[in-house]
């Protein structure tokens, strides 16, 4: 059996999916490709990694069959039995570009076990099984949003994803005269997922400190209550939210103007408030600021490096990659690389 799971690129809403928050993102039209057969033992083979694992039992080897195996070990936890299978992937899914090439992994990994099996789980299950593997397997306290949008993408509309209640809405994502790229900064700093949990470690302690369970009860006068650094992250959460409410607004009424505003604006408060951008990151979203075309512009995913979406009018980012692309060189010594992203279905058969 052959399945397909797409990334996704998230338009705005960052790093408030484990905190009760909004998000705006969509599958995007690059795919982790699963194929899943019998087999005597567990065969893992990956076409982009040259490499082939076997294993009689399941063992965790920091590497990216910790994907596969941690949704193994999920559906095990939840008294399913899985039988030794061969598992090969491959994928044209740039990996920490930011367009989440590990929850593609486990969300392909999670459908196929669940009909290859015969469980036929429903999506939101399975998106819950492939979280669990990348928060207790591989060990990164990620939010649902990437797993949630691999599973529930739908081509041209984005998701509107309240991640406390998990209600959404399809909202149509009309392009037109616009596009959406991706640049990828080609760089991804050692301590994202360590400073990754440490954001949320401080999102924990902001609810600590104010008595509150959860961040949908928190309001801009609590943040004076907050000293410095739990003050900045959670105003970050606050407007974020907000800037995501904005933004499905102007999505809906085709204003691409004003969501470009916001996007520049969520990046500033991700480099200055949460602090999870990085000086290539940044380099990209100034050179990008004032351009002819250029509507908006900021970092994607959880930071660090990888990727930054630039939203302009048609073709006027296309004259400005190259320009983009000497600047980074000279000032980085590394080339970028340009992804045109287009919307797609969530996780299926093929
Ligand atoms: C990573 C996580 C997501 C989300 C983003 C930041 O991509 O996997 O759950 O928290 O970072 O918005």
């Amino acid at each position: 059996m052959k399945v397909k799971a797409p990334g996704r690129i998230n338009i705005i809403g960052e790093h408030t999916d484990y905190n009760d928050g909004y998000v705006l993102p969509f599958a995007v039209n690059r795919f982790v490709f699963l194929t899943i057969e019998d087999s005597e033992k567990f065969v893992f083979h990956s076409e982009n990694m040259n490499e082939t694992v076997e294993m009689e039992r399941i063992e965790k080897l920091n590497k990216w069959t910790d994907y596969i195996l941690g949704v193994i070990k999920a559906f095990e936890k939840r008294g399913y039995r899985v039988s030794p299978v061969k598992i090969s992937v491959s994928s044209n899914l740039p990996m920490g570009a930011g367009l989440s090439s590990s929850a593609a992994l486990e969300m392909a990994t999670a459908y196929a076990i669940s009909e290859y099996f015969g469980f036929h789980l429903p999506k939101l299950e399975l998106v819950k099984i492939a979280r669990e593997a990348e928060v207790e397997f591989v060990g990164v306290r990620c939010g649902i949003m990437d797993q949630f949008t691999s599973a529930f993408g739908k081509k041209d509309h984005a998701i509107f994803l309240d991640t406390m209640t998990l209600e959404y809405e399809y909202v149509p994502l009309k392009l037109k005269g616009y596009e959406i790229n991706l640049v990828d900064s080609n760089v991804k700093h050692e301590l994202s997922s360590s400073e990754y949990n440490k954001r949320r470690q401080e999102c924990e302690e902001v609810l600590k400190v104010l008595g509150k369970r959860g961040f949908r009860e928190v309001t801009k006068e609590d943040l004076k209550k907050l000293p410095g650094v739990l003050k900045k992250r959670a105003q970050h959460v606050l407007e974020e939210n907000e800037r995501v409410l904005r933004s499905v607004q102007a999505l809906k009424e085709g204003d691409f103007e004003t969501l470009g505003k916001l996007l520049f604006a969520s990046h500033e408060s991700l480099r200055d408030l949460y602090e999870v951008s990085c000086e290539e990151t940044d380099f990209i979203v100034d050179f990008l600021k004032g351009k002819e075309g250029i509507l908006g512009a900021r970092m994607v995913g959880g930071g660090f490096g990888g990727g930054v979406i630039v939203l302009s009018k048609k073709s006027f980012f296309e004259k400005i990659k190259e320009e983009l692309n000497d600047a980074y060189r000279d000032r980085f010594k590394i080339e970028l690389t340009f992804h045109e992203i287009e919307s797609a279905d969530g996780v299926q058969k093929i």
